[in-house]
């Protein structure tokens, strides 16, 4: 096979994984299609092929399905003992680490985010929650009831089973560690389908967990389209649970697929999640923080403060302070050292995200910066801000998952009122509040409907902090203690005595 020109920055080990034959891991094997069918992955910053990978289909997913089934009923890894169990995650998190460089280039060659970033926060955070939910492992119990003398009840926390896994392509590692790391501590077996436009760092991951020694069958990783692999992997009556992360659209089909075994659900959806400046705020934190909030990852995070609310006592300053860092972001190339902002992931979403500033600017929207396509080729939007928008415009209701943000002011001081316009969502993701008074600080975060609130920052993630969303935001917690309550069952054992 020709090797595919990938980038000439990269190191020769990256490019030497880029022009592979690409396998998909099913029961401990790398594996082909059943179909022999595969698909191409694009480079965002320049729009070329980079690699082709297997295209998995409903026979694909069947025979995932059934290895972690076996693996689960009758295998290894749920009758492990929990800390043998734990030492597997933490040997995976450590060989992450020894490749971290390595999966940084990948990811930012794959999806587009610069290399830098993916350094200090992808690679990071993902092997700092393999290792958080290694200890995990050895720390799930159960409790006693003592109701009665005359019974003896307890309850054992178990795992869930075999569970589907559908993820995105925002933060490709990332996305698939938050979803692999709880499963495996708690004692599942896990088919996970990955994101179509960003393969390739769960496909190293493939290697890396047959290299840690997980049995075979505990993990098994897919490459495929939404329908045809996602679907069929929702829909399949072996699997117990399914667990999904991506647009609040598809996040309704999972649910309708899930119906026919009434699978386990836990959702995380879409945001539209507000950052709310006072006027005693610190600005020379707020400005910075806002537009981080927005602007981090190219936009396309779906807890981005994407509806900036500012006080009309500062509004111009902050304005001004936003759309100065917006002009100066260095937009470019993943892989090039100096760039800070990336391409979008894919034409689809460069389509969607221009698609959208164009829809407010018709219905009256003003653009402070930004705007328009950056450069001419590859999927690069300048960094934007958008004002006069209002409540009904589709750019302030509907997710854009992009580089841009719609700001607007408030005048009022009555912080229920403040805190009803940015309720005014169907989302329910996070939120963060710009103040130095303790206590609006606090009242706010009680008043804002939503799985997340910042207090005088916006974006910050550990793994210890269960992350998720109020109303069509989703089902469940991801990360911290809670999201073991995914991946387990309860069983109350009374014994009469
Ligand atoms: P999507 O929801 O279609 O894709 C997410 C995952 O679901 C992918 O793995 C995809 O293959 C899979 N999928 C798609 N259709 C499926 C189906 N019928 N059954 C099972 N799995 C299916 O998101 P897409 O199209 O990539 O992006 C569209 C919009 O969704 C974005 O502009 C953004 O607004 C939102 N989104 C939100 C994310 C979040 O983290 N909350 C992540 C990605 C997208
Ligand atoms: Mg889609």
């Amino acid at each position: 096979m020709a090797t595919i020109p990938v980038d000439s920055r990269v190191n020769s080990k990256t490019a030497e994984f880029f022009s592979r034959q690409h396998r998909m891991l099913i029961d401990g094997r790398f594996v082909p299609a059943a179909s022999g069918k595969t698909f191409p992955v694009y480079n965002p910053a320049t729009g070329e092929e980079v690699a082709r990978v297997p295209e998995a289909e409903a026979e694909d997913v069947d025979r995932a399905v059934t290895a972690a089934r076996r693996a689960f009923d009758s295998g290894p890894w749920s009758r492990m003992s929990p800390s043998q169990r734990g030492q597997l995650i933490w040997k995976l998190a450590d060989l992450l680490e020894a490749n971290l460089d390595e999966f940084a280039e990948i990811e930012s060659l794959d999806n587009g985010k610069p290399f830098s970033v993916a350094r200090v926060a992808d690679l990071p955070l993902s092997i700092d929650m393999f290792r958080y939910m290694a200890g995990w492992a050895t720390k799930i119990t159960g409790s006693t009831l003592p109701f009665s003398d005359a019974f003896h009840s307890y309850t054992l926390r178990e795992p869930i089973g075999v569970v589907g896994q559908i993820i995105p392509w925002n933060f490709p590692l990332l996305m698939a560690v938050w979803k692999l790391a709880p499963a495996l501590a708690a004692g599942c077996c896990v088919v996970l389908k990955v994101a179509e436009q960003t393969p390739m760092t769960a496909l190293r991951l493939a290697e890396l967990i047959e290299q840690a020694g997980f049995p075979a069958g505990v993990v098994n990783i897919l490459t495929g389209y939404g329908e045809g692999a996602g679907a069929p992997l929702a829909e399949h009556p072996l699997v117990d649970k399914v667990a999904f992360t991506g647009s609040t659209e598809v996040g309704k089909l999972i649910v309708k697929a899930s119906a026919g075994n009434l699978k386990k659900v836990s959702l995380e959806l879409g945001g539209k999640s507000p950052a709310i400046i006072f006027p005693d705020a610190d600005l020379e934190r707020a400005i910075p923080g806002t537009a981080s909030a927005i602007f981090f990852n190219q936009g396309q995070c779906c807890c981005a403060g994407s509806r900036l609310f500012v006080h009309e006592s500062v509004y111009d300053k902050v304005l001004q302070g936003v759309s100065d860092i917006a002009g100066g972001i260095r937009v470019g190339a993943g892989i090039d050292p100096k760039t800070e902002m990336g391409p979008l992931v894919s034409e689809e979403q460069f389509d969607r995200v221009t698609g959208f500033i164009d829809s407010g600017v018709r219905e009256g929207a003003r653009v402070a910066v930004g705007g328009k396509r950056h450069g001419n080729r590859g999927y690069f939007v300048q960094p934007t801000v958008l004002t006069h928008t209002k409540p009904e415009m589709k750019v302030v209701r509907e997710e854009i998952f992009g580089p841009v943000v719609c700001a607007e002011s408030f005048s009022d001081s009555d912080l229920d009122r403040v805190a009803r316009e940015a309720n005014n969502t169907i989302y329910g993701l996070a939120a963060s509040v710009w103040t130095r008074d303790l206590s609006t600080a606090h009242k706010m975060a009680r008043l804002i409907r939503s799985g997340t609130v910042w207090i005088n920052c916006h974006n910050v993630f550990d793994a210890s902090l269960p992350f998720g969303g109020y109303k069509q935001s989703g089902w469940g917690r991801e990360m911290g203690e809670e999201v073991l309550h995914n991946y387990t069952e309860l069983k109350a054992v009374t014994a009469a005595l």
